[in-house]
This record gives structure tokens, C-alpha cells and sequence, in this order.
């Protein structure tokens, strides 16, 4: 009985030993982001990958504070979750800046506006959001009934908002927490990467005034993915509140005129501190890992902040960043070649999709979409040409599979979507059903619509498709590590 006993026992723990050995293999095995391509590495250049890479000029933790901007009637929806992938020791440098006083767990939320210029509260129209809110907390009525059904009307309602809001919102958190090096203020659904940003913060001296954000250019067109996040160095935020005692107080009264609060904060912060933005991108940026446009220009780069990322994909980022780093000991700068192969490389992108995505077209993706002949059928004439003809791509305009077709036929081109209504494509290319880019972009479902066309109702509908071969293809040409090293 005894012997029979310890015999099994004998054979339950090599099977236990096993399998512990066939899932951490298996894990091993698909977790780990660049496998292809690291045989390929020069043999230095492998043994630099494995070794921590931090930069031993990091910043501490908690001389970073992040600010989380949000509005009342989002607080429930978003902001839960943005204390959720922060990780508690990061806890205190987190303030909530928002505009009613509010409890979310041990967070308070920050009424920016409370000490705001007393009849501007009371008058202002542009602040008739702010009132509302008050009164159905007081009333305990649901916030979310104020959001307006529109969306135009709502953007317009925040804008207003948040222009009166922004300044405050420098000071209050100044307030609460003076004197740390860095100041960062994001939107309850910005992700930040938080090692790459205090290796990233850690290269700039904080005793200079420094403003990172991509802001719009005057003048120019807000694309969605430059993202709003911003950062200030302690130097900038005493410039601003300190040494020159009441600009917020004065500024209160002519925020009105600015067409939104980035334009606010920029005039005044070149006015009264002569301080002008820095870009930081991709690094920072209004894409997340379902939107960013993986090619040339961004596959190497460092992720520092993404934005307007579905709670599902933050929940996603944070498990990679846990898994990396606690598990496999990668102490590597996550790169968007690291989200490539967490949240696209997985996906069936073989065949065409029908109603799907969108997003070969849009602003943001101008820069990579490929231009197309200025002369139908001169494909013959193309090849003879100089290089720049030869890069641009036949007319696809008939049909999806006509689309399909253009795409396979230029060498540049990794993904297609055809619409049935012609859309801009904010380049010279003027309107069209076909959208061809450089760049490969996951995307989103989109159902079948119908807009109004010179007052008839069109359908309009979406179909799409990648080169996944090609664009792996490309992939695994790139060292990334060389250019770190
Ligand atoms: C910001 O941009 C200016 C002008 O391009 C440059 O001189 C300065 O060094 C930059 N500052 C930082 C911190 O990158
Ligand atoms: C496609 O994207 C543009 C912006 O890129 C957006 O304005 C438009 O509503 C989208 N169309 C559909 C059908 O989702």
C-alpha cells in the first residue's frame, strides 16, 4: 500500500515538472513580442535586448504627478477604469481634475471651477453645463441625462467647458501637489506607458520651462491623432503660478474668446511665460493600438501615451506591460512593433472584410495614403517615368475587387477600403470610393449607413482589406534595437 503510494506519487511529479515546463514554454512562446526577428539580430545586439535598457536617468515616480482631466458627466463611465491600470504605488502623484466635487473610491474629483470668477459662474452661457450639473447633484438626479443626444451639440458644450476649466486646472493641481519635476495631464482614457515616460522625461531638465504637446498648429486643422495630452516641467508650472501671482485669476475673464483650451493655454502660456509647445510624437499621440497606422515613421518608436483606448484595450496594454515586465523580464522600451504583435499580428486579416473600418481614408491617415495616377489607364506610361509616378497607384474606383486589385499592384501599398460614397482623402487625390495607404491599420466594424446626398438618402457602406504579407514582410527587415543602441 505504502510502495504503491509513493510510486504514483513518483509519477505525478516528473508529469507536474512537465507540464510546467510545456506552459511556460507555451507562454514563453507566445508572449514573446518580436520573435522573428530576433535570430536575425547581430549577436551584440541580442545580448543588449535581454539586459535592462532603463535609462539610468529615470525619473521617480513620484516626481511625476498625472493629472486625469475629465467632466462630470463622464466620471462614472471613464474614470473608474483609468484608476484601475494605475498601479497603487502610483496612486499618490494621481490627481482627478474635473468640474463637480465628486467621490470615485478614495479619489475625490476636483471641482476646478469653484473658486472661477464668481459672476461668470452665475452668467456665463458657456457655463450652463457647469450649473446644470450642480443642481442635479443636488438633486441626486443621473448627470448622464445631460448629455446632449447630438454629437455636435455635445463636442460644442465640452469645448466651452473645458476652455474656462483648463488654467484652473494647472492650479489646482499645483495646489495639492507643488514642487515635482514633472506635470503631466492626460484624459481619463489616456494609457500611459509609465517606465517610458519617466525614461523619456528623465532626458529633459526639469528646472527649464519645457511644454511638451501636440497641439494644432493655428490655423490648422485638428487631427485626432495628435492627442491632448500635455506635459509641463515644475520650471514652466512656477513660472506660470508662482512668479507671476494672479495670470490665472486675470486670464479668467477673456477665455471666452479662444476657439478652444489648448489655443487658451498656448497664448497664455506664450504670453505670460514665452513658452511655446515641443511635439512629441508618436510617442504621444491620439491613436490606440487598434488605430495606429504600423509603418515606416512609427514601428521603432517608443509608446509613451495612446489615447481614446476602449477600456477592453487599456485592460489588454496593461496585461502586456505585466506580462513583459514581471514575467519575461523585458525591460525593453515598449514599442509599436510590441502592440503590433499583441493586437494585430493575432488577427485573420487574409481575407477582405465587409463592413469594416474606414480608416485607409480620414485626416490623421493622409500622410500615408498612396496618391493615385493624375491620368486613368496610363500604367504603360507609369513604368517609364520618374520614381515619383512610379510610386502612385491605378485607379480602383469601379468596385472593391477593382480596389483589391490596385492595392496588389502597387508595391508600396499594405492595405485597401473601398467606400461606396466617395470620401475625401485630404490630399490630392480629392474624393474618392478607393483608399490605398502605406500604412496598416487594424480598424473597426462599421454597419452599413444611409447619409443624406443633396437630400436623398444614400447608402453608404465600408469593405477592406490588407497585405499582411507584405507588411510582414517589411516588418522583419527593421532593426529597431541599432537605432536604440
Ligand atoms: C523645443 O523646441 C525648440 C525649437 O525647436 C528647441 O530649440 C528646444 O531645444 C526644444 N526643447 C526641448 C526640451 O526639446
Ligand atoms: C470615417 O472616418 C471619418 C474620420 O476619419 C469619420 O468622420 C466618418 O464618420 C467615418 N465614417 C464612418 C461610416 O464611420
Amino acid at each position: 500500500m505504502f510502495t504503491k503510494h509513493r510510486t504514483s506519487r513518483f509519477r505525478f511529479v516528473p508529469r507536474v515538472v512537465l507540464l510546467a515546463i510545456l506552459i511556460y514554454a507555451f507562454i514563453w512562446i507566445t508572449g514573446y513580442p518580436r520573435q522573428y526577428d530576433d535570430d536575425e539580430l547581430p549577436p551584440d545586439a541580442s545580448r543588449a535586448k535581454s539586459a535592462p535598457t532603463e535609462s539610468p536617468f529615470c525619473v521617480e515616480l513620484d516626481q511625476v504627478v498625472v493629472g486625469i482631466r475629465t467632466t462630470a458627466t463622464d466620471v462614472w463611465s471613464k474614470v473608474p477604469s483609468a484608476l484601475l491600470f494605475t498601479y497603487p504605488a502610483k496612486y499618490e502623484s494621481v490627481i482627478v481634475l474635473g468640474d463637480l466635487h465628486m467621490e470615485v473610491g478614495a479619489f475625490h474629483v476636483h471641482d476646478v471651477l469653484d473658486r472661477f470668477d464668481d459672476s461668470l459662474r452665475r452668467t456665463s452661457p458657456d457655463l450652463e453645463r457647469y450649473r446644470q450639473q450642480m443642481t442635479y447633484q443636488m438633486q441626486s438626479r443621473n448627470l448622464g441625462a445631460l448629455v446632449e443626444q447630438d454629437e455636435v451639440k455635445e463636442r460644442d458644450i465640452r469645448l466651452r467647458l473645458e476652455k474656462h476649466k483648463i488654467l484652473r486646472t494647472l492650479e489646482r493641481t499645483w495646489q495639492h501637489l507643488p514642487e515635482r519635476n514633472w506635470y503631466v495631464f492626460v484624459d481619463a482614457d489616456t494609457y500611459l506607458v509609465r517606465p517610458n515616460m519617466l525614461s523619456w522625461l528623465g532626458q529633459y531638465d526639469s528646472g527649464e520651462s519645457i511644454l511638451f504637446g501636440n497641439w494644432p498648429r493655428p490655423g490648422a486643422e485638428d487631427s485626432p491623432s495628435l492627442g491632448s495630452t500635455f506635459v509641463l516641467s515644475v520650471q514652466a508650472m512656477r513660472a506660470l503660478l508662482v512668479e507671476r501671482k494672479d495670470v490665472v485669476q486675470s486670464w479668467d475673464t477673456r477665455l471666452a474668446e479662444f476657439p478652444s483650451a489648448y489655443a487658451a493655454l498656448a497664448s497664455v502660456l506664450s504670453t505670460a511665460v514665452g513658452l511655446a509647445p515641443n511635439r512629441t510624437w508618436p510617442g504621444i499621440s491620439g491613436f490606440n493600438p487598434r488605430t495606429v497606422p504600423y509603418g515606416p515613421g512609427v514601428w521603432c518608436e517608443q509608446v509613451i501615451a495612446m489615447q481614446s483606448v476602449p477600456t477592453g484595450i487599456a485592460s489588454e496594454l496593461w496585461r502586456l506591460q505585466n506580462q513583459r515586465e514581471d514575467y519575461d523580464h523585458i525591460h525593453d522600451p515598449l514599442t509599436f512593433a510590441d502592440l503590433w504583435s499583441r493586437f494585430i499580428q493575432p488577427e485573420s486579416m487574409d481575407e477582405p472584410r465587409e463592413d469594416w473600418d474606414n480608416l485607409s481614408s480620414g485626416l490623421e491617415n493622409a500622410k500615408w495614403n498612396i496618391l493615385f495616377e493624375a491620368t486613368p489607364h496610363s500604367i504603360e506610361h507609369a513604368h517609364h517615368s520618374n520614381r515619383d509616378d512610379q510610386s502612385r497607384a491605378i485607379r480602383g474606383e469601379e468596385s472593391w475587387i477593382a480596389c483589391r486589385e490596385s492595392c496588389n499592384t502597387n508595391e508600396q501599398c499594405v492595405q485597401w477600403s473601398f467606400s461606396s460614397l466617395a470620401t475625401p482623402n485630404h490630399n490630392e487625390n480629392g474624393d474618392t470610393r478607393c483608399h490605398l495607404s502605406r500604412s496598416l491599420r487594424f480598424g473597426q466594424h462599421v454597419g452599413a449607413q444611409t447619409v443624406d446626398v443633396d437630400g436623398e438618402g444614400a447608402k453608404s457602406t465600408w469593405n477592406s482589406g490588407w497585405r499582411r504579407d507584405r507588411f510582414e514582410k517589411w516588418a522583419q527587415h527593421q532593426r529597431c534595437k541599432s537605432q536604440q543602441n
